[in-house]
């Protein structure tokens, strides 16, 4: 299980590279495809609960048997309402033994689903919820063993099962280290046959069962190993002068040994202080690096950092690989993709607490996006705001990523899901602050964005099915930010030792006592709690807006040139662009509109309105030099270099085949729904002009442009969405001259610009290439294409077939 999640990791921090490159068709799909598997999971446990999910035959057989794990089995009717009331209770048991697993794993099986009813026939299951437990190596026809009257709570079935596993006839499970009491002649001889570095040893009393709990927390690690004395091994626990028990004692060749210093004597505390010893690592990773020596896995310098503290560095590294990479996937952002889009920006806009330049920055884009009517937004349009193509003054947000607290040993590691979260933390803190009327605001902001965006689609899977389970007991501000913090530290206890966790920042339950020794206790019996009030506390201030540090950041009129000069040249490539379109419209003289003119009018019109503005800003920023941008440019990382943005415009910037028409690269607010209404039926229409003339422009557009198939895409919707208006048969005649298709594409071209002229008098830039259309539409339209060309195909060899019948007949007398 741990494995299975490790690769899904693995798997995400590849996509994070490639992620730009997939389009919206797979997200779209991904969320589709959790909706429904969310609906179809009728059983009481799901992937992400550290229970295997036992199913059918196969499934069953090959996890029960010949497993190198004891296993314990619990067989319910998700019907039923004791299971129901139980599956809790064995959720915490599968999170409390979690890193018992090599030597002992859960699983469970529905009874109740039709599919499994043989499976659980076998097993002479007759009520539920039963209890099984399998020894390692079992064979295919063993039934196991029935817990009888098995206890209702977690410190008793993990009680349970340590006799079990006492008891555990050969084969013994490999993993599972030796539980019984050790003697003071084994100790005496134990540097000799052992080499590991630390011996841990817990005194005790017969009936405790720290020792064996720790014993097996402590399994995955490497270096060490723990032994329970008991209090009637009295050599040893004179010569240690044990007097309390149970306490722990580390003890070293040559009969040194010092006590283990802990906040409470309980198995968590001896677990988090053996499992932090020095020399002590998880079995597989490797040893963590002193902080500071990073500096050669990385491709950039390591920034040292307080580890217990919140950096603004990285809360603003996280808006930008969020709102500029992560986002990018999207090529049309609707329905309810935008709606988390716009939760999401307004509680940063509400809640961040960001410098006045970013603040102004999110606050603009939230404005702007709450006006955006519509049901859909390009990335395209959404990226304008981002990149504050208003050119509102001191409004910007930093570009490219300074890890500094997310920091990781290796370039995959931490850094941006680190980022989501303290942000989303910090979030949550703020609004408890600020107490504004809704106290799942954030978390269902957060919980939106995950399922919409969140490009490692395992990990938005299992935070859905957390919020689903329990989101709803949020009721007050506190709650809200608790809520968060527990359910981080599940994430936390489930990938820990997974493949993305980095050696050097394990994954532990969070705050942990040397971070916040008040936030720890123990019940009566020794289990451990969290004591609510005192992390709710340590939370509130350690994310607190006045506690984030600023170190490292960017100065602010440094990153406010750049964006000033980055516009600059924009405009500066837009007009050359405009001059080789200008001249190719020249050059082909009578075929040329006077309609184009117009518009040509309309856009002096507005870069003039432009270099107006312009030195005004420049003063306000102290302008800058270029140094500045390409130092920026050298200082991201190459990970947050897909950045699809800047090759579009690139592409785009290009200029393209001469005659056709030009597009303009602006990044402002398109207004969707008054476009499309207008262009509409210019597009149909032009669709209308013959599918060979298409084939080849689509083909030429491919050619030149990498990256997107907007234009692509949009082409084809108007086709489609043209079929359902017209008679089909327009669209495919396929015998149209040549003459009457140029006469229909002039015809288009001057409609088409008359209606940009049009809407530019509104201020708002129309690009025909900012609209995008999602793979689907396009498959869909490919398709369709596909389909006319074989009817097309078909009536053609009738006709052919039928003349040469006719033939053959007048051939024949
Ligand atoms: C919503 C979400 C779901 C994820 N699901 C998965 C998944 O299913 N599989 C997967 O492999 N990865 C998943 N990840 C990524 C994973 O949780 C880590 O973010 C990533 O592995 C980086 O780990 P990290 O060491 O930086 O610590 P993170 O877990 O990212 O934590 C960042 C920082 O927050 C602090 N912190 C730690 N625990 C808590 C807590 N309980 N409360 C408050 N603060 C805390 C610590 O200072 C820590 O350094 C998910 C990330 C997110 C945002
Ligand atoms: C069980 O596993 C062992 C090794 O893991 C293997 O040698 C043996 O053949 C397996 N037995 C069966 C019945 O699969
Ligand atoms: C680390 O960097 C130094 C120079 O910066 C280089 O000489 C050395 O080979 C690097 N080591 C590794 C393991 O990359
Ligand atoms: C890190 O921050 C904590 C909390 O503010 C502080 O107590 C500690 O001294 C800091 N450590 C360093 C090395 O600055």
């Amino acid at each position: 299980m741990a494995r299975r999640c490790g690769r899904a990791t693995s798997r995400f921090t590849g996509e994070k590279q490639t992620f730009t490159t997939k389009t919206a068709t797979s997200a779209v799909w991904l969320c589709f495809c959790l909706l429904f598997s969310s609906a179809a999971e009728a059983g009481l446990y799901t992937a992400s609960d550290q229970v295997i999910v036992l199913s059918a035959q196969e499934n069953v057989e090959s996890v029960l048997t010949n497993s190198t794990a004891a296993m314990v089995v619990e067989f319910y009717a998700s019907w039923c309402g004791h299971c129901i009331a139980f599956s809790p209770v064995y959720k915490s048991l599968a999170r409390d033994i979690k890193e018992w697993k090599p030597a002992i794993d859960l699983a469970a099986i529905d009874c109740a689903a039709e599919e499994n009813r043989k499976a659980c026939a076998g097993f002479n299951i007759t009520g539920y919820p039963t209890i099984k437990f399998f020894h390692a190596y079992s064979k295919a026809k063993s039934s196991g063993q029935a817990l009888r009257a098995f206890p209702r709570d977690v410190r008793g079935l993990r009680h349970r099962i340590i006799d079990k596993l006492e008891n555990h006839k050969e084969p013994w499970p490999p993993a599972c280290p030796p539980l019984e009491p050790t003697s003071q002649a084994e100790i005496d001889s134990f540097f000799e046959t052992n080499s590991v570095e630390h011996l841990a040893l817990i005194f005790e009393g017969p009936k405790s069962y720290i020792g064996r709990e720790v014993t097996l927390d402590l399994l995955q690690f490497e270096n060490i190993a723990v032994r329970r004395v008991l209090t009637t091994e009295e050599g040893l626990v004179t010569k240690l002068g044990v007097t309390d028990f149970p306490t722990c004692y580390l003890y070293y060749p040559g009969g040194n040994f010092t006590r283990l210093k802990v906040n409470i004597e309980a198995r968590t505390f001896y677990s988090y202080a053996l499992q932090r010893l020095p020399g002590v690592v998880r079995s597989g990773k490797p040893p963590p690096v002193a902080t500071g020596v990073h500096t050669n896995s990385t491709s950039e310098p390591w920034r040292p950092f307080n580890r217990s503290r919140v950096y603004m560095a990285d809360l603003e590294s996280t808006l930008h690989y969020s709102l500029r990479v992560e986002l990018a996937a999207h090529t049309v952002i609707k329905g309810q993709a935008l709606i988390s889009l716009k939760k999401y920006i307004s509680v940063l806009a509400k809640y961040f607490p960001g410098r006045p330049v970013v603040m102004n920055l999110l606050k603009s884009v939230n404005s702007r996006l709450q006006n955006h009517t519509g049901d859909e937004i390009s990335y395209k349009a959404f990226r304008g705001m981002v990149e504050n193509s208003e050119q509102s003054v001191d409004t910007v947000l930093p570009e490219g990523v300074r890890w500094v607290g997310c920091q990781g040993s290796q370039p995959h590691l931490r850094r941006y899901p680190c980022g989501v979260w303290t942000l989303f933390h910090v979030l949550t803190v703020q609004a408890k602050n600020t107490e504004g009327t809704d106290p799942q605001e954030v978390l269902s902001a957060m919980r939106n964005y995950v399922r919409s965006f969140f490009g490692c689609r395992p990990c938005a899977e299992h935070f859905e099915n957390m919020a689903r389970e329990s989101l709803v007991e949020v009721n007050t501000f506190s709650s809200a930010v608790l809520w968060l913090w527990s359910r981080h530290n599940r994430v936390n206890n489930r990938l820990a030792g997974a493949l993305s966790e980095d050696p050097d920042f394990p994954k532990i339950q969070w705050p942990p006592p040397d971070l916040c020794s008040g936030c720890h206790t123990v019940k009566e019996n020794g289990e451990h709690r969290w004591k609510n009030e005192e992390v709710l506390f340590f939370l509130l201030s350690y994310f607190s807006a006045n506690s984030i540090l600023t170190d490292y950041l960017e100065d602010e009129n440094q990153i406010l040139s750049k964006q000033r000069e980055k516009y600059v040249s924009q405009q500066q490539a837009l007009e050359a662009q405009k001059r080789v379109e200008r001249k190719a419209r020249e050059a082909l003289g009578s075929m040329t509109d006077p309609l184009p003119t117009v518009q040509e009018e309309e856009e002096e019109e507005e870069e003039e309105e432009e270099e107006e503005e312009g030195p005004q800003d420049e003063e306000e920023e102290g302008g800058e030099g270029a140094a500045a941008a390409d130092e920026m440019e050298a200082k991201t990382t190459p990970w947050a270099k897909p950045e699809m943005g800047r090759v579009r415009r690139q592409a785009r910037g290009k200029p393209s085949i001469v005659g056709m028409r030009m597009r303009e690269p602006q990044e402002d607010i398109v207004d969707l729904d008054s476009f499309v209404n207008q262009h509409y039926k210019a597009k149909a229409l032009r669709m209308a002009a013959s599918s060979r003339v298409k084939q080849r422009t689509l083909q030429r557009k491919e050619e030149q442009e990498p990256g997107p198939v907007f234009g692509l895409g949009m082409e084809l919707d108007a086709g489609l969405g043209m079929v359902g208006l017209q008679p089909v048969e327009a669209d495919f005649e396929p015998d149209v001259g040549r003459q009457r298709k140029r006469l229909q594409k002039r015809e288009l071209t001057g409609q088409y610009m008359f209606e940009e002229a049009d809407l530019s008098h509104r201020g708002r830039w129309m690009s025909v290439l900012s609209i995008g259309f999602s793979k689907v539409d396009i498959s869909l339209c490919v398709i369709l294409y596909f389909l006319s060309s074989m009817c097309l195909m078909a009536m053609y060899l009738f006709f052919k077939n039928r003349l040469r019948l006719r033939r053959a007949k007048v051939a024949l007398p």
